[in-house]
């Protein structure tokens, strides 16, 4: 059996998590930490990273492929020097199904007012607030990848009618899906918006004042309501804000911020009707990232082609 190649590890996730996950993971591999600066990491093959040392890739010359730590690569596909090697985007079912937790979650504490709710329970006040049901809402997502595909399904079993928007169109059974052309119709079918798309350079700052001006005004919440676990880059904060300040927008849940961590400053932790998390919809489980890993490294070194490799042109 050929020989398994080192791997590097350069995460800046939490280190007693990448300790535990390490104990028992790359078997018959060696792992060499980047964070140690004294390790050689010349000879190193594949380097599996999430926000990593601008130096790895002068410190590792002979890189052939770069593993994520997460689903996004938006971050890896700006950093200077990306050598030109296959990069593997993390997809696992516990990421994908913490995603749609999230998305789900969101959805319903917004039909359920469950901010409104926790603002008269501060003020002791007992008074309740009129429902409709999830069936007369329509939710719109806005990318149909692994996550957005999950969490389509799971808004259905909760009752809401779902639509769904991505570059390219697909086909989900009882949901009308548009494609990248028909944004407009989207959005003017849409209650409650749900970003879960890659940062690239053609979603940038997609959710603007313009986008929120085209959702559906006076469904059964009355005004439309933004959720947002994509990335940051992709909503202008200063029109999300001033869409909530008007009422163009009812409400939002961020997960994701132009600048993280969200300034103290940020009039958005105390607008009403919004909730934030602090990029923590889906982390990545440290343990399923390495099994993963490993599967693609067997696959690459037994000549199998790689899964989940990253279209550098598309830029997700
Ligand atoms: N907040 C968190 O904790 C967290 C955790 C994990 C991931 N994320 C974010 O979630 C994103 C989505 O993850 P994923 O695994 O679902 O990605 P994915 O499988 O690559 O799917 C991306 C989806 O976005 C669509 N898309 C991309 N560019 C588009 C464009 N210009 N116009 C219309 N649709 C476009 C794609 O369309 P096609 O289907 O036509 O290709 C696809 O449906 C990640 O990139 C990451 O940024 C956030």
């Amino acid at each position: 059996m050929p020989a398994k190649h080192p791997v590097v590890i350069d995460l800046k996730f939490e280190r007693r998590e990448i300790d535990a996950a390490l104990a028992d993971a790359f078997a018959g591999r060696q792992v060499l930490r980047a964070s140690d600066p004294r390790i050689d990491l010349s000879q190193a093959r594949y380097a599996v990273i999430w926000k990593p040392d601008p130096n790895l890739f002068q410190r590792a010359p002979k890189l052939e492929v770069l593993f994520s730590g997460g689903a996004g690569v938006d971050y890896i596909l700006t950093m200077p020097g990306l050598p030109d090697v296959p990069i593997v985007r993390f997809v696992d079912e516990s990421l994908t199904t913490r995603m749609s937790e999230w998305v789900v979650l969101q959805a319903l504490s917004h039909l359920r007012q469950v901010p409104a709710y926790l603002g008269q329970q501060r003020e002791r006040q007992w008074r309740e607030l009129s429902q409709p049901e999830a069936k007369d809402l329509t939710v719109g997502v806005m990318g149909l990848g692994v996550l957005g595909l999950d969490s389509v399904r799971k808004l259905k079993v909760m009752g809401f009618d779902v639509i769904g928007w991505s570059r390219s169109k697909k086909t989900i059974e009882g949901v009308e899906t548009f494609d990248g052309g028909e944004l407009d119709a989207f959005l003017a079918r849409t209650d409650i918006l749900v970003g879960l798309l890659p940062l690239t350079p053609e979603t940038g700052g997609i959710f603007n004042a313009s986008l929120f001006t085209k959702l559906r005004q006076g469904g059964a919440l009355g005004k439309p309501v933004f959720i947002n676990a994509g990335r940051g880059g992709s909503q202008v904060e200063s029109d999300l804000v001033a869409a909530l300040d008007s009422g163009i927008l009812g409400g939002a849940s961020l997960d994701v911020f132009e600048k993280e961590p969200l300034g103290a400053d940020s009039p958005l932790w105390t607008t009403d009707n919004v909730i934030i998390t602090p990029h923590a919809a889906s982390a990545s489980d440290v343990r399923a990232l390495f099994r993963n890993a490993e599967t693609q490294m067997e696959r690459y070194e037994a000549g199998d082609p790689l899964q989940h490799v990253v279209d550098r042109r598309a830029g997700y």
